[in-house]
């Protein structure tokens, strides 16, 4: 667990796709084989384009060699995600040379911020697809299946894909993700995201909600709305008389059963309201659990960041929430190494974490993104050593902190819902409580999807060990 915090979470998920879709009727005449990284978003979308193809025929296999088309959904927010997106490339080469129909693709946020580049970079690749053009995939495989190489990566205002149902990827079958909006309009001066998915829009309330009782009314117990910014959530129909903001939207989802458990991110700090706040008070089936990315603990370095607020508008914010509701989890992102941080700075981070005293952290050292603002305006002039060790005190720190909120529900009760078996033994079943702490605890007679209180009787520091009272 601690592993996945440390190692760049959002480089290291391959391959977790597709299982729900295996028992599928077998009415294809050809296989799509995905591969996604990133965010959660990006693995939403790649559900999105697994709909989109089976319309057109392709079934999805995990076997790369009964792949026609093999597909990559990329990721750009660090020059590591980009490495390893490259180094994959490499492995596909024998496959195409084994099969020299094979088609294969690239979406997501390096097809976007590379564009036709990466058709002259990677000679093996047939398809550039961005984000926002996942609907033209149809015509553009169809163009590469004549031979012709070919790219979309028109950004859109409007575009998003309310109306597809997604193809379920994971396999748990009792937790999902919906995408309640696309793009984001923040500017945070070391991100690329603005620029490789657009300007923010909200999809359509309705859709929203309609999705979320479909997954209920199909064995799913949770949904995690996502968002790059989900505070920002504004919905207008198109009359302009009705309008919905994420509180309104919370609350729609939250009223589908209270079996259906509601879980959120991202929260930008500057958006986050007590409305917000308070909706998820109101209602016990929103978990009380908020990741809130406070990047750096220095008001200065949040300047140059463009975070638009200020180390103590942060901690209020915290104190905040804390009032409002006393359990309510915290995690964070932290970037260490930030043009011209100062040792002080560095410093003023690790005393933003002692305060919060965070239970979940993904932290990073900067990585310099061209196109950014960062990357224009500034030099990236912290050594790497530096950016490193810098780093390694943060997650020193923050393991402490974690193992010690582990500790502390040691001897509590949590409701948990389970998602499965636990990796070691089929005698035990794991979930998680509200704070999205993983639990385990000896199976008795319960089953996937259910929910369960469960006394906490030990704990590692990334798990939970407990059972069923
Ligand atoms: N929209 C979300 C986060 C998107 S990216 C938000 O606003 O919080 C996820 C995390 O990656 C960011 O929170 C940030 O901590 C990290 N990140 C983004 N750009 C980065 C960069 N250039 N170098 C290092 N980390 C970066
Ligand atoms: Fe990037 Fe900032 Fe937008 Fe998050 S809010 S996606 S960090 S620009
Ligand atoms: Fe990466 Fe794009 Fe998500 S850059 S973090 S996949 S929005």
């Amino acid at each position: 667990m601690l592993d996945q915090i440390t190692k760049e979470h959002d480089e290291a998920r391959q391959g977790e796709a597709f299982s729900p879709v295996a028992n599928q009727p077998n009415t294809y005449n050809k296989r799509f084989y995905i591969e996604s990284y990133g965010c959660a978003m990006n693995f939403n979308d790649s559900e999105i384009v697994a709909s989109i193809l089976n319309g057109e025929g392709f079934g999805p296999t995990r076997n790369m060699e009964e792949a026609d088309l093999i597909l990559v959904n990329t990721c750009s927010i660090r020059e590591k995600a980009e490495q390893t997106v490259r180094n994959r490339l490499k492995e596909y080469r024998f496959h195409k040379k084994r099969n020299p129909g094979l088609l294969i693709g690239i979406l997501g946020c390096m097809a976007e911020r590379l564009k036709a580049k990466l058709l002259e970079e990677e000679h093996l690749v047939d398809l550039v697809i961005g984000p926002d053009a996942y609907r033209s995939l149809p015509a553009l495989i169809a163009e590469a299946e004549g031979g012709q190489k070919s790219v979309n990566v028109l950004l859109s205002r409007e575009e998003t894909y309310g109306d597809i149902s997604p193809v379920r990827l994971d396999n748990n079958g009792v937790t999902s993700f919906v995408s309640i909006m696309r793009g984001c309009n923040n500017m945070c001066t070391f991100c690329v995201v603005p620029f490789t998915r657009g300007r923010e829009r909200s999809r359509d309330a309705y859709s929203i909600v309609r999705e979320a009782r479909e997954l209920f009314d199909n064995g799913y117990r949770e949904v995690t709305l996502l968002g790059q910014n989900v505070d920002s959530y504004y919905w207008t129909n198109d009359s302009g008389e009705e309008t919905v903001t994420f509180a309104q939207l919370l609350e729609r989802v939250a009223q589908i059963d209270p079996l259906l458990r509601i879980r959120f991110s991202t929260s930008h700090p500057k958006d986050i309201t007590d409305e917000v706040l308070h909706t998820m008070a109101k209602y016990e089936n929103i978990c009380n659990y908020i990741h809130l990315p406070v990047q750096s603990g220095s008001t200065r370095i949040l300047q140059l960041m463009n975070r638009t607020y200020t180390r103590e508008w942060y901690m209020k914010k915290v104190e905040r929430i804390r009032e409002i509701l006393p359990d309510c989890g915290i995690s964070t992102d932290i970037i260490t190494g930030f043009c011209t941080e100062t040792e002080e700075e560095h410093q003023e981070t690790m005393a933003m974490m002692e305060f919060v005293r965070y239970d979940l952290a993904y932290m990073y050292y900067y990585s310099e993104r061209p196109g950014t603002l960062a990357a224009r305006r500034y030099q990236d002039d912290i050594p790497e050593d530096v950016k490193k060790r810098r780093l390694a005190e943060i997650v020193a720190l923050f393991r402490g902190h974690s193992l010690e909120s582990m500790q502390q529900d040691v001897g509590r009760t949590c409701k948990v819902l389970v998602e499965g078996f636990s990796k070691r033994s089929e005698d035990d079943l794991y979930g998680r409580n509200e704070q999205n702490k993983v639990i385990v605890f000896p199976r008795q007679n319960f089953k996937k999807g259910d929910y369960v209180m469960v006394r906490v009787e030990s704990c590692t520091s990334g798990t939970l060990k407990g059972v069923a009272v």
